[in-house]
């Protein structure tokens, strides 16, 4: 039974655009259970041209999809109930690989991201899809990281995560006190299994990013060289999607079964996005 929506893969292994939707809170039940299976099937997808949208427009379309979450630590932007202030101008570039605020127990399942002031050139995003890093690991270290659980926590260190940044050692360390004080004002920590199952696809999907900690059972030292090692698999460029963003674009990404970052190679040039989140559920590993 054919998709109601027009879809344009991006990659061969992630992305898709939708054309010709006009997104808002109110659309018919069949537009919203194909968009649902656009997301799962292509992990991120992508609308251009949704000017129309404004704080509360997009809140509204997020909800259709789940209950809208703000985020835990950071307060909602001005005017909104929910949505979360991407601003150049705040310091907020998330520029390392990352899976939404994992350092909670129950994490988003999908993020909605509103490009509303993108510079003229640069501050692409990036996405790594976490289905086919699983499947496309070699079959030693699948076993291994079948066996893994790992520590998140939102105190981690954003001095690294912001040192690819090109920035003046003055801005950097501007960004780097907005970020701690908005990020780490509250400190969570969680452990998730690294090999989860998705709910909705039933497929395996590796769960790490930037704010996992350490391996359960094993010395920070371990811990990071086995990161870097998994992490490679999941970042490889056959496995990502770049999205030059134009104002008014909307991307939508299942936040279960992807990674993603921000380029910072825009210098002082202000980029502003805003994000609306849609709670998920405490990730299930093998065991169930
Ligand atoms: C985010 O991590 O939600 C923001 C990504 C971006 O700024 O491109």
């Amino acid at each position: 039974h054919s998709s109601p929506l027009d879809i344009r893969p991006v990659t061969g292994t992630i992305g898709a655009e939708v054309r010709g939707i006009e997104l808002s809170g109110d659309l018919d039940a069949a537009t919203v259970q194909a968009i649902d299976a656009a997301l799962v099937r292509h992990k991120v997808i992508f609308f251009r041209g949704q000017h129309h949208l404004d704080d509360a427009e997009h809140e509204a379309f997020a909800a259709l999809f789940g209950d809208p979450v703000a985020h835990p630590t950071v307060p909602v932007a001005e005017g909104s109930r929910y949505l979360l202030d991407v601003d150049s101008k705040e310091g907020s570039a998330a520029s390392s690989w990352h899976t939404d605020v994992t350092f909670v127990d129950a994490y988003p399942k999908a993020s909605i991201l509103r490009a509303i002031n993108i510079p003229e050139a640069g501050g692409d995003t990036l996405w790594a899809n976490t289905e086919i890093a699983y499947e496309r690991l070699p079959e030693p270290l699948r076993q291994l990281a079948n066996t893994l659980w790992a520590t998140h926590t939102n105190d981690y260190d954003y001095a690294a995560a912001l040192s690819g940044a090109q920035l003046s050692p003055t801005v950097a360390a501007q960004r780097e006190d907005f970020q701690k004080s908005v990020f780490s004002s509250t400190i969570y920590e969680t452990d998730h299994p690294v090999v989860h199952v998705h709910p909705v696809s039933g497929q395996r999907n590796l769960l790490l990013g930037h704010f996992v900690k350490q391996f359960v059972g094993l010395s920070s030292g371990d811990s990071q060289a086995l990161f870097n090692v998994l992490q490679a698999h999941v970042i490889k460029p056959e496995n990502t999607v770049r999205w030059r963003w134009q104002n008014g674009d909307v991307a939508f990404w299942d936040n279960r079964a992807t990674q993603h970052r921000a380029i910072g190679d825009f210098g002082l040039q202000r980029r502003t996005l805003r994000r609306a989140t849609v709670n998920g559920e405490v990730p299930v590993g093998l065991d169930g």
